[in-house]
């Protein structure tokens, strides 16, 4: 192993386990992905992990409403995380939950440390807390709403404002109300438990730590003066972190009845994360030279340890995580790199309310996650700043630059190739090297920096300049006309050999940002594995039968993307309003392709549970059983014509893939099929004896 080989620990921000992605959550994942593949190319040893964050009170309420257990909730999204993590390529090594084991030894030694350290930096302290007189429950912060007593914006919840960034105490808000009945919440009083963040030393800790994380490390500008701006004259407040029950949420212990607050639990899960990594085996299996336990990999200097954050919980990773770190006789972060928010066409996403482009229709639309992972990496900086999603600008980029420029250049010289020489690349007697570094100058340099620098626009930039010099190389020689002149076979070899040259060295560039396209280039380009970056020195000698990497974006696919979802008042369930909306775009003609019809996952699901919806006059609750063990929850509009009792262990078919959708009533993870005509009569469909749950309905 090369002495100077960094060793990385990557995490993004931990997703709250209540729902699916948005577009943000994406967002986050490909520019740390992105980041964590190129330095992986690069030779440095990555341990990329994330993990659901699952505690808290607003998980606790939810799954209550949906009438399942905590758990239950947290395994069910927690499903669909995952699936979204691989369908967006995001390389974590491994993903873990707040909720497991690891995470609770860890939290509770490390309150332990806090609390036994001389001076002690937890106390105990009486406070008035607000409490929902009609709910009956003390009220966690994020369920008191009001203005925020900073800025005055309103509708703000009580931890922190989405306007201005500042985080308070909920009794701070101006004109509080209960979130969940709407109540005027009362003050009444509760033992809490504090970490003592205004002590001297925590203060003049966080003054150096926030100066320097680390050796040659700064924290982004932006992010500096705001952390400094919260320092202030150095009296931070100190941070309740325990909460009453009932709370779902590690026990504090030594005090019954008490939790610790979701957010001090919350980034320990990347350490619990880590340890999973490490005790499961995963971490020696990717890297055998890895002998360290988790412990001494956690606690060793040379290790660099990063967390990409949104610019919204950047107080939580400057100020309590380095503090809670530290002061627990643990080592702090390297450094945490914040992005800032995604808007689509200027207007506002909201982590926290879910609008914007789904990134679940998206897949289901059969588009390719690659063209967002281009797109969102096109726009990214190393600031914190706000990026748009632009569909015009989306459909331009794609289609003109990463088709047009970069995949055009492999599918013009490889049929000339394939044709004229059996796909032999003309032998290089050096001239090769000499016309690279001509067309390119530094740009592998450059482009590596930027990548290295979170430059992900800059380093596109640079790529696709190289590709319009590729192209125009190619254009000025015109191949097809010497390809009609015998006596410039040799011209010919070697232009065509050039530009396939260049298409593999682009191919390198792209590979953190389109590992899957660039996956297939490599097998064209007769490689057999990803490509790394020592690959813009090597010999190239033959290539494979060129098939076309990428299409380009139908602007229909961001017309259906961005129409409006039809209102959830009528159940994605609804057999009515399933047979009058097809799943894909109807022609012209009104007639569908083969291939859209494909889109659309049919299978046999056994319906294992079937149940009345409170409130609901139409819908019944079912769990069906697709066969792969993770039960899905579709909300169907047959209320009116079955007994839920008589519909246990029925076949039917089902459309598995649909996007879930948020109903009143909870998650809909698909429909049912079923019959009607203009009468009351709804009726179920069922395959013939011998079908299977999972089976595919084609
Ligand atoms: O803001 C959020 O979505 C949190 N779930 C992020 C937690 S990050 C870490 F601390 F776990
Ligand atoms: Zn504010």
């Amino acid at each position: 192993m090369p002495a100077a080989r960094r060793t990385l620990f990557v995490t993004t921000a931990l997703p709250y386990a209540n729902g699916p992605f948005h577009i943000g959550h994406i967002m986050e994942y490909i520019q740390a992905d992105i980041w964590v593949r190129f330095q992986r190319m690069r030779g440095a040893e990555v341990h990329f992990v994330c993990a659901d964050d699952t505690h808290g009170a607003p998980i606790m309420l939810k799954a209550e409403g949906e009438g399942i257990t905590p758990e239950q909730l947290i395994e069910r999204v927690g499903a669909s995380h995952r699936e979204d993590w691989a369908r967006y390529l995001i390389s974590f090594d491994t993903t873990h939950s707040t909720h497991s084991p690891e995470n609770t030894e860890l939290a509770q030694s490390i309150y332990r440390a806090l609390r036994d350290r001389t001076p002690s930096l937890i106390e105990s302290r009486t406070i008035e807390q607000f409490y929902d007189p009609v709910k009956g429950m003390f009220l966690p912060d994020r369920y008191i709403k009001g203005e925020c007593p900073k800025c005055g914006a309103k509708d703000q919840y009580g931890d922190a404002c989405e306007n201005c960034g500042s985080t308070y105490a909920p009794t701070d808000l101006r004109n509080p109300t209960s979130a969940i009945t709407g109540a005027t919440p009362e003050l009444r009083s509760s033992e809490h438990l504090f970490f003592r963040l205004s002590a001297p030393e925590v203060v003049a800790f966080l003054r150096r730590w926030t100066a320097t994380p680390a050796e040659g490390q700064s924290l982004q500008p932006e992010v500096y003066n705001k952390v400094r701006e919260w320092l202030g004259d150095g009296k931070l407040s100190d941070w309740d972190i325990s909460r009453d029950a009932p709370y779902f949420g590690i026990p504090v212990p030594d005090a019954k009845g008490k939790y610790f607050y979701v957010w001090l639990d919350a980034p320990i899960g990347y350490l619990a994360a880590l340890k999973k990594h490490f005790d499961s085996g995963a971490a020696r299996r990717a890297y055998p030279h890895e002998t360290r336990t988790f412990d001494e990999f956690l606690a060793d200097p040379s290790v660099e340890q990063y967390h990409f954050i949104g610019k919204d919980i950047v107080y939580f990773h400057t100020l309590f995580w380095p503090a809670t770190l530290h002061f627990s006789g643990r080592k702090t972060p390297t450094n945490v790199f914040v992005h800032g928010f995604i808007t689509a066409s200027g207007e506002k996403m909201s982590k926290s309310r879910g609008t914007g482009v789904s990134p679940q229709k998206y897949l289901a639309l059969g588009m390719n996650p690659e063209w967002l992972r281009y797109y969102i990496a096109a726009k990214l900086n190393d600031r914190v700043e706000d990026i748009d999603f632009n569909p015009d600008d989306f459909v331009a980029r794609v289609n003109s630059d990463l088709v047009g420029k970069y995949v055009n250049i492999a599918s013009r010289a490889a049929p000339f190739l394939s044709k004229h020489f059996d796909g032999h690349l003309a032998k290089d007697d050096g001239q090769r090297a000499r016309w690279w570094s001509t067309l390119a100058g530094d740009a592998a340099d450059d482009i590596g920096a930027a990548l290295d620098g979170r430059e992900f626009g800059k380093a596109i930039r640079r790529v696709m300049e190289l590709a319009d010099h590729i192209n125009r190389y190619f254009d000025e020689k015109q191949p097809w006309l010497l390809a009609k002149d015998p006596s410039q076979r040799d011209a010919l070899h070697r232009v065509c050999s050039d530009c396939i040259v260049g298409f593999r060295n682009l191919s390198v560039f792209l590979s953190p940002i389109l590992p899957a396209t660039t996956r297939k280039a490599a097998d064209f380009l007769g490689l057999g594995r990803p490509l790394g970056w020592a690959d813009l020195d090597a010999d190239l000698t033959r290539i494979g039968h060129y098939e076309h990497l990428m299409t380009r974006i139908d602007p229909k696919q961001i017309d259906a993307l961005l129409a409006p979802e039809p209102a959830p008042a009528s159940p994605a369930a609804s057999p009515r309003r399933r047979r009058g909306a097809p799943a894909a775009p109807v022609a012209p003609g009104g007639t569908i392709s083969i291939d859209d019809f494909a889109k659309v996952d049919l299978r046999i699901a056994r319906i294992v549970a079937a149940e009345h919806v409170d409130g609901a006059d139409k819908l019944l609750k079912l769990t069906l059983d697709l066969g792969d063990g993770r039960p899905r929850t579709v909300f169907a509009g047959i209320k009116s014509a079955y007994d839920p009792a008589t519909l246990v262990g029925r076949l039917t078919p089902m459309v598995a893939n649909l996007a879930p959708r948020k109903m009143k009533f909870g998650l809909s993870e698909g429909m049912i099929l079923a019959a009607s005509g203009e009468g009351p009569g709804i009726y179920l469909l069922a395959p013939d004896a011998g079908a299977e749950p999972g089976m595919r309905v084609k």
